[in-house]
């Protein structure tokens, strides 16, 4: 945990007055980072300080974003494109909307030297469709940022021109997986793509593409800023540098949006210290760790330090750091039921065992909440789970899948009751 003077973001939201460009520059040295840049770094240079930085990707796969700018060829003369991924749209996540309400001019910065790294003329944020709001603050702090000549022709005289468009989505969930995203970006269906070509060669227009989500370009100007070597320094474990924004909702005295050092904390202290702890003194039964996909925990499961490699180690993921707490009173089938629902309607369609399989799984479900399954239904469940998990084009297949077969390994007596008459739907 950290005091709110040393954090990266949190001290700067909650107030309407900080998004402007005025208060930017004068309490967040904003776009010293981007002169710096463009005055006197290379493109090579700059990756460089974003890989020593150990920024893993904000947006649930947790890459190593250095790595993936790497990837974009620096020889082609296609053009290049920066996409971020403002869909946000994980169950749970809501910590992009903080960072466009109230820094937008943090990510325009990060959109700028991410441009500049790797060779990028017109950047595109791509945001969810219910962010009217957002998209507006953000299409304003771009045009402030257009009028102070941050973007646009020659930028600080350095000859590097960029603009930055504000594509709306349609609130589809699939939007959000970058493929998908692109192909939505293009004017097509939001249908994932094929990978290989991976987009850092073939992605928006067929021309090599970073995708990067909105917190982990936003914390570029920091990178800059502190420098790699300091960035990495704030994080508590190898490999994950930097702050991380924690989106905390469910069964808590507190839900929010919180910010920790990387790896500072247990879930147990995330939920005692930001949350205030639990609701109405009731226990905890489970946690959902990183977004409704994450495979769930048991309260005794909590003592783990919140990042991607220790959640990793318990057969659980970090995601989109969206923590769900759920107490004793919780019906963890009309839970599951529910998160269910979502990717089956969420399906793009395109692959048939997640077309077919979250519809069946949705079914079953629903018979087992009303009394009308039997007893291999539950095992029929999990199997239709164990057709979905990697036989996709996507991940939201897996996504469909993990909830299932972690609710039924950790909590399959709830589900026992129901089918042997035990447990009736209220
Ligand atoms: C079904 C699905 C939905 C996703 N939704 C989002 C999203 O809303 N926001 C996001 O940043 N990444 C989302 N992702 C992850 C993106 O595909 C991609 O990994 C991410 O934008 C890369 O940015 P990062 O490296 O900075 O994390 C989603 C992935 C899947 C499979």
């Amino acid at each position: 945990m950290i005091a709110e003077q040393n954090t990266l973001f949190i001290q700067h939201f909650w107030k309407d007055s900080n998004r402007t460009l005025e208060y930017y520059l004068k309490h967040m040295n904003g776009y010293e980072a981007a002169k710096k840049v463009l005055g006197g770094m290379t493109p090579d240079q700059v990756i460089d300080e974003v890989k020593k930085a150990n920024i893993r990707g904000r947006g649930g796969a947790g890459f190593p974003m250095g790595m993936k700018w790497s990837f974009i060829p620096k020889n082609s003369e296609k053009p290049k494109y920066l996409v971020c991924n403002a869909d946000e749209s994980e169950p749970g996540t809501c910590k992009d909307r903080q960072i466009i309400r109230y820094t937008p001019h943090l990510l325009i910065e990060g959109l700028l030297i991410g441009s500049y790294a790797i060779g990028c003329r017109h950047a595109y944020v791509y945001i969810r469709g219910e962010y009217v709001r957002e998209a507006q603050l953000l299409v304003a702090a771009i045009d402030e940022a257009r009028a102070a000549g941050y973007l646009g022709k020659n930028i600080f005289g350095s000859g590097f021109d960029l603009e930055i468009t504000v594509h709306r989505g349609a609130g589809a969930y699939i939007c959000g997986e970058e493929t998908g995203l692109l192909n939505s970006l293009e004017g097509k269906r939001g249908e994932p793509r094929v990978k290989p070509p991976f987009p850092a060669i073939s992605g928006a227009f067929s021309c090599p593409t970073a995708v990067n989500n909105v917190e982990s370009i936003a914390n570029v100007p920091h990178v800059i800023r502190m420098g790699g070597d300091a960035f990495a320094g704030l994080g508590k474990i190898d490999k994950s540098g930097g702050t991380r924004l924690i989106s905390l909702s469910g069964h808590v005295q507190k839900p929010g949006v919180y910010e920790m050092q990387a790896g500072s904390m247990t879930l147990r202290q995330i939920i005692d210290q930001f949350g205030g702890g639990l609701l109405n003194g009731r226990r905890l039964k489970a946690v959902i760790p990183g977004g409704s996909s994450s495979p769930v925990l048991t309260a005794e499961e909590i003592d783990v330090v919140y990042d991607v490699e220790p959640l990793m180690k318990i057969g659980t993921m970090m995601g989109s750091a969206a923590i769900m707490v759920i107490n004793e009173d919780t019906d963890m089938v009309k839970l599951l039921l529910r998160i269910t629902k979502f990717y089956a309607h969420e399906s793009c369609g395109q692959c048939t065992p997640c077309r077919e399989g979250c519809h069946w799984m949705e079914s079953i479900l629903h018979k087992i909440l009303h009394g009308e399954a039997k007893p291999a239904d539950i095992d029929l469940l999990v199997d239709v789970a164990g057709n979905i998990g990697g036989k996709t084009l996507c991940a939201l297949g897996d996504a469909a899948a993990m909830p299932v077969q972690s609710f039924l390994k950790k909590f399959r007596p709830e589900f026992e009751a129901y089918v042997k008459g035990q447990k009736r739907h209220a």
